[in-house]
């Protein structure tokens, strides 16, 4: 047992002064199975901390659930890290930004009318106090004044950039405390006064959260926490990617040179990513800052080590920073060898098509006017109705959350994006079967726009009158890796939504490389585990298959494509493919 306390201008561990050297590595992007790998490989580094958030929406996906299995088993993950000799921050939330979809709060949670969202609304803090005492009962026993790893606790994040309702973090700090939680409490602003000011709370320890000009951000820091230890929570390393455009990269040299001239002030640092994983699922955020740009599958965030936990050159470069800094000689030994990835190709086979047969893919319901996609609880649906208009006809809807493929007759004829800010479509006739095709793209993490309904929003109408009389079929994406139970394999030419499945052979189960480019824009799922969403629009053009998935002998690869494939042939390359990356 330990005790961790906050002194004049150090963390104090027993008494003694403790910088932190910590990265981050958020437990829920990571194959459980490699969380221990990582982990070690951040020993080697020369870090003593490892961080992570905690995604409330992972846990909860249902009102009354709260789910620690697998990939979200908190406890497990910082029972590894402790096992390592290394402590740990915990970062819960409530709202986590993260490029984690809607920032971490469940979708549910918005359905209560008048519910409010980050400030003091009886509803919300009624929901996230339910939140905090399930998951800081795994973080409790887990403090190091308790025998565990934990060090410091996080009240929200980053919320001086959001609100100021001091009411509201209060409550959410004092909600920390009175589960039991004993370990200091941090809270994170970026460097700016306003920011400091708002998202912080006397008694608790103010942080920043910045990637460069470190003196001048810790400067503006101590301004508004006078005494006490100062700390980096988020050393910005590398950045995350949106669909459509580069990979972002941030130079090796620079980084550690920023590194270096944060721990020459004294401060300590979390890492911000120290190794970013992957966004398996449909569980990556989106930006809206007046632009809607939902971000990539892929969190390899440029970090020291890659998206499938290989070190790269800022490994080494951080490794000889940390070095100099560490209290403990930091173990010079190689980390495990990874084995080659085997590069091959299958053929896709049976094809099954949404349009064709859309009651084997999710709950058929009818509706006088088109329901959001949350009401449907749904992140893709189909919607379905007959019109009845002479000659051309416009299609147009208040405002499209986030993309449209629009069928008549059982032909494509256009595609509404948010993205574009698409409102309308000329429809060739007005007469037959419109079918729409509406997805979510990832909520928005960041800024006013968190807890936004998906869906077809405002009027939805044909030249001047509502479009009413609906049949909505709610896809049921973790089924589909089952549908060929249910729906007979079409031919291989037709048009929509297509699942494809092959089987594939795996001698060893190590990692494998999935490349996307000669698909449109879909799913994949290896073994029933979603690997993620893939856009031919890059960057990335490759999805990360964590060896664990895997087993000897025969393996099953499921691709949903929404549009087209240019080849229904799967490819297996050697590495990551990330995209191209801007000068
Ligand atoms: C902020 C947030 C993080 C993350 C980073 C950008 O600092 O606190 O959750 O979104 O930005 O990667």
């Amino acid at each position: 047992m330990s005790d961790f306390a906050i002194g004049e201008s150090d963390f104090l561990l027993d008494g003694e002064p403790f910088r932190i050297l910590s990265g981050a590595l958020h437990y829920f992007r990571v194959h459980p199975d490699l969380w221990a790998d990582r982990i070690d490989k951040a020993r080697r580094m020369g870090l003593n901390t490892i961080e992570t958030y905690v995604p409330w929406n992972a846990h909860s996906p249902r009102r009354g659930v709260f789910d620690t299995t697998g990939m979200l088993d908190l406890g497990r993950f910082l029972d590894e890290v402790a096992a390592a000799g290394l402590h740990a921050i915990v970062r819960p939330g409530p709202y986590i930004c993260a490029e984690w979809d809607n920032g971490g709060l469940p979708a549910w949670l918005f359905q209560e009318p008048g519910v409010g969202v980050r400030r003091y609304e009886k509803q919300f803090l009624a929901a996230v106090e339910e939140y905090l005492g399930q998951v800081l009962a795994v973080v409790r026993p887990r403090q190091v004044d308790q025998g565990g790893p934990v060090l410091l606790v996080q009240v929200e994040n980053e919320y001086g950039a959001f609100g100021n309702d001091q009411e509201y973090l209060e409550a959410v700090a004092a909600m920390i405390r009175e589960t039991g939680i004993t370990v200091p409490l941090v809270t994170v602003d970026q460097p700016v006064p306003e920011m400091l000011t708002a998202g912080g709370l006397d008694g608790v320890l103010r942080t920043g959260s910045f990637g460069s000009r470190s003196v001048e951000r810790l400067r503006t820091l101590r301004e508004h926490q006078p005494t006490g230890p100062l700390m980096c929570m988020e050393f910005w390393d590398g950045w995350f990617d949106h669909w459509g455009g580069p990979h972002h990269t941030t130079g090796v040299e620079e980084a550690a040179r920023e590194l270096d001239a944060l721990l020459a002030q004294g401060a300590s640092v979390n890492i911000y990513m120290f190794h970013g994983g992957t966004n398996f699922g449909l569980t990556s955020g989106a930006d809206d800052k007046g632009v809607f740009r939902p971000t990539v599958t892929s969190y390899d965030y440029d970090a020291p080590l890659d998206e499938a936990g290989r070190p790269t050159a800022k490994y080494e470069a951080f490794r000889e920073v940390l070095s100099r800094y560490s209290s403990t000689p930091v173990d010079a030994s190689p980390p495990r060898a990874e084995a080659p990835a085997p590069r091959f190709t299958v053929a896709l086979g049976e094809p099954v098509r949404l349009l064709a047969d859309p009651a084997c893919w999710g709950a058929e319901t009818c509706h006088e006017v088109m329901p959001s996609l949350d009401d449907l609880q749904t992140r893709l649906a189909l919607f379905r109705t007959e019109i009845t208009v002479d000659g051309p006809a416009l299609l147009s809807v208040g405002e499209v959350r986030d993309r449209v493929l629009v069928f008549l007759d059982g032909a494509p004829v256009g595609v509404l994006e948010r993205e574009r800010r698409d409102r309308a479509l000329m429809l060739p006739h007005g007469r037959g079967r419109l079918e729409l095709v509406v997805e979510d793209q990832g909520r928005v993490n960041y800024g006013p726009r968190i807890g936004e309904p998906k869906g077809l929003l405002g009027d939805l109408r044909l030249d001047a009158e509502p479009l009413t009389g609906w049949t909505a079929w709610a896809v049921d994406l973790d089924a589909v890796p089952n549908l060929w139970t249910s729906a007979p394999p079409a031919s291989p030419a037709g048009v929509g939504p297509t699942a494809w499945r092959t089987s594939f052979p795996v001698g060893e189960p190590v990692d494998h490389f999935l490349r996307t480019d000669a698909w449109g824009k879909g799913i994949a799922w290896v073994n029933g585990f979603c690997l993620g969403r893939y856009w031919h629009r890059g960057p990335q053009h490759t999805l990360y298959v964590p060896g664990p998935v895997l087993r000897p002998g025969d393996n099953e690869l499921v691709v949903l494509e929404l549009e087209t494939m240019v080849d229904p042939t799967a490819t297996f390359a050697a590495g990551l493919s990330l995209g191209p990356v801007e000068d």
